[in-house]
C-alpha cells in the first residue's frame, strides 16, 4: 500500500516536472508569442504643432524631403516601404484567373501588391492597358493635387504626359496623400482624394481618419462612364456590402440610357462583367474590429526613438511580422496565438477560392461553348450570362481582397457561398456536356 502510494507520488512528481519543463521550453521557444500587456499605443505618440516647411514642390505640395528636418523618424520610416519589394504572379499561381478574366487587362498581368514606394514604377510597367491619367489616382499625391486644382477633366488626360511630369518632379505615395500640407498640425489627417468626400458626403465623418486615409485607395472603385472619374460605388458604410454594390452596378443608368454598369464585355461568353478592386476598407468596416481599431493600429508600429520621441512608423507592415503590433492584440485576444488564428482563416479561405475559382472557370467554358454552338435560346443564354456575372463579382470581391479573409472571414465566406450558389444555378441551365 505504502509502496503503491510512493510510486504514485513519484509518477505525480515526474509529471509535474515534465509539465514545468514543457511550459518553460514552450515559453522560451515561443517567446515572440508571449505578449506583454504594456505595449506602446497611439496614445503615447508625441504630437507637435509646427509651421509647415516653406519649400514646396512644383504643384504646391510639400514633399517628404521638405518634412525630413522636422519629422526625421517618420520620413525615414516611410522610405522603408521600399523594403517590401516582392511580387507574386497571381496568374501563374492561379491559372484559372487567365480564363475568367479573358478579354480584360488582368488576364495579361496580375501581380500582388508591394510597398508604397513602388506605385509609380509599377503603374508605368504594367502590361495592362492604361491610356488615361485616371490610373494615377492611387499612385501619387501629385495627381490628387492635379484633380483638386483642375477638376475632373484631369482624369481623362493622356496617361504618359501626366506620368512623365510626375515621375520627373513628384513622388510616389507620400505625406501629402494622407496629410495634405498639414502634417505639422499634430499629424492632422486630410482626405486629399476628392471622390471620397463626393461619394460619402457627411458619412465620411463616421469613419476614423486613420482608416479613411488608407480607404482613399484600398477600396472598390469604378471609372464613371462619362468623365472617366474615379468614384466609389456607395455613399455609406452600410452600402459597402458586396450585395449592395452589385445592386448599384446593376441599376446604374449609362449615358446612352441603357441600364447596368460593366467593366468589360467578354467576347466568348457575351457576358457583361465586373472587375472588383482591393476592397480592404469595405471588408474591414463590415468586420469585427471596425468600432475599436483603425488600419493604422494594425499596420503601423508605434516606436520609441533614441531621443525619446514616440511616433507612428510609416513603414506599412503586416501585423504578423511585427512583435510590437502583435502585443497590442492581447488587450482583447488574450494569449491567443494570433499568427495561427490568422493563418487558419487564410488557409480556409484560399482553399475555397481555388475550388470555386476553378468551378467558375468551368462555367465560363460551358457558357462560351453554348454561346458558340447556339445551343440555348436567347432567354436562357442571358440568364446564364447574368448568373456568371454575379458569380464572378462575388468570387472576385473575395479573391482580390488582400487580407485573404483575415479582415472579415464571414464576409469572405459569404461571398464564396454566393459565388458557389450562382455557379450551381447557372450550370443547371447549361446543356449537359
Ligand atoms: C498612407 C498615409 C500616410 C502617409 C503617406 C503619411 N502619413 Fe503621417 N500618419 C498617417 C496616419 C494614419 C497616422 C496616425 C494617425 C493616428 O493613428 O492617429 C499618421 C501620423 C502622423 C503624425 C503624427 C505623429 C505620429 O507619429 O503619429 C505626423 C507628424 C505625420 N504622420 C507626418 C507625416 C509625414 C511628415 C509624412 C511624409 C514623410 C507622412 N506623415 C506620411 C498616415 C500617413
Ligand atoms: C494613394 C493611395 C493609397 C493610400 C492612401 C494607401 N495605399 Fe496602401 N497601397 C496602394 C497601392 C497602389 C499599393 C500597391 C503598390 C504597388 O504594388 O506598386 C499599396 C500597397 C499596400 C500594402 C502592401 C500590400 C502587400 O501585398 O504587401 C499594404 C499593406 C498597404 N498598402 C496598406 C495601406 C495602409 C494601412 C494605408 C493607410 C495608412 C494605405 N495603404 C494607404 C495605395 C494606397
Ligand atoms: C485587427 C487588425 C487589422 C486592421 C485594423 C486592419 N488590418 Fe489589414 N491585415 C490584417 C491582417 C492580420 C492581415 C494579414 C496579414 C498577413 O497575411 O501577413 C492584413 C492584411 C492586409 C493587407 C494585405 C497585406 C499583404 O501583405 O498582403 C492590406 C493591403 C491591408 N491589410 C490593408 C488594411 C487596410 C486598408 C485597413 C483599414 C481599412 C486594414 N488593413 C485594417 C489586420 C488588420
Ligand atoms: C479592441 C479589441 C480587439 C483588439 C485590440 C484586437 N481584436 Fe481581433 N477581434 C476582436 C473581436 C471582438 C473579434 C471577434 C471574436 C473573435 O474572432 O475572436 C476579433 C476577431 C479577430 C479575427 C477574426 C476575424 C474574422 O472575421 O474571422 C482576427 C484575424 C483578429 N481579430 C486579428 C487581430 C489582430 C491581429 C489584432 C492585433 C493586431 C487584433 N485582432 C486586435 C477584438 C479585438
Amino acid at each position: 500500500m505504502d509502496k503503491k502510494k510512493m510510486v504514485y507520488k513519484l509518477i505525480c512528481g515526474a509529471v509535474v516536472v515534465a509539465l514545468v519543463i514543457a511550459l518553460l521550453t514552450g515559453l522560451l521557444n515561443g517567446r515572440e508569442l508571449n505578449y506583454h500587456k504594456d505595449a506602446l499605443t497611439g496614445e503615447d505618440v508625441t504630437l507637435v504643432k509646427v509651421d509647415a516647411p516653406t519649400a514646396v514642390a512644383y504643384d504646391g505640395t510639400i514633399n517628404a524631403d521638405a518634412w525630413n528636418e522636422i519629422f526625421p523618424y517618420i520620413t525615414a520610416s516611410m522610405k522603408d516601404n521600399a523594403k517590401n519589394d516582392g511580387i507574386v504572379d497571381y496568374l501563374e499561381q492561379d491559372p484559372y484567373l487567365v480564363n475568367i478574366y479573358e478579354g480584360f487587362g488582368f488576364a495579361k498581368e496580375y501581380g500582388s501588391a508591394r510597398g508604397h514606394s513602388y506605385t509609380l514604377d509599377d503603374v508605368n510597367h504594367t502590361a495592362r492597358p492604361h491610356p488615361l491619367a485616371n490610373c494615377l489616382t492611387c499612385k501619387t499625391p501629385n495627381f490628387a493635387k492635379l484633380v483638386q486644382d483642375q477638376g475632373v477633366s484631369a482624369y481623362k488626360m493622356d496617361f504618359q504626359e501626366v506620368f512623365d511630369k510626375i515621375k520627373a518632379n513628384g513622388e510616389a505615395i507620400s505625406c501629402y496623400t494622407c496629410h495634405g500640407n498639414s502634417a505639422g498640425n499634430e499629424g492632422e489627417l486630410r482626405v486629399t482624394h476628392m471622390y471620397v468626400n463626393e461619394a460619402l458626403g457627411a458619412n465620411a465623418a463616421s469613419i476614423d481618419p486613420a482608416t479613411l486615409s488608407c480607404g482613399q485607395c484600398h477600396i472598390e472603385y469604378y471609372f464613371t462612364p462619362a468623365d472617366k472619374e474615379t468614384m466609389m460605388p456607395y455613399g455609406s458604410v452600410e452600402a459597402m456590402d458586396p450585395e449592395a454594390i452589385l445592386a448599384f452596378y446593376d441599376s446604374f443608368v449609362l449615358p446612352d440610357g441603357t441600364v447596368g454598369f460593366s467593366d468589360w464585355t467578354q467576347e466568348s461568353t457575351g457576358a457583361k462583367l465586373l472587375k472588383a478592386q482591393h476592397p480592404e476598407m469595405e471588408t474591414y468596416l463590415l468586420g469585427q474590429h471596425a468600432a475599436d481599431l483603425s488600419c493604422a493600429d494594425c499596420h503601423m508600429e508605434v516606436k520609441l526613438a533614441e531621443d525619446g520621441t514616440v511616433y507612428h512608423s510609416h513603414e506599412i507592415v503586416s501585423p504578423l511580422s511585427s512583435k510590437a503590433i502583435l502585443e497590442t492584440c492581447v488587450r482583447c485576444h488574450g494569449d491567443t496565438n494570433m499568427i495561427e488564428k490568422v493563418h487558419r482563416i487564410q488557409d480556409q479561405v484560399t482553399a475555397r477560392e481555388t475550388e470555386i475559382g476553378n468551378k467558375l472557370s468551368g462555367l465560363k467554358d460551358g457558357l462560351a461553348a453554348a454561346n458558340a454552338a447556339g445551343s440555348l435560346d436567347e432567354e436562357t443564354l442571358n440568364a446564364v450570362r447574368k448568373l456568371y456575372r454575379e458569380a464572378q463579382w462575388f468570387f472576385d470581391f473575395c479573391y482580390v481582397e488582400n487580407a485573404e479573409g483575415a479582415h472579415n472571414s464571414s464576409l469572405a465566406n459569404r461571398c464564396l457561398d454566393l459565388a458557389a450558389g450562382k455557379i450551381a444555378e447557372a450550370s443547371a441551365l447549361l446543356p449537359a456536356a
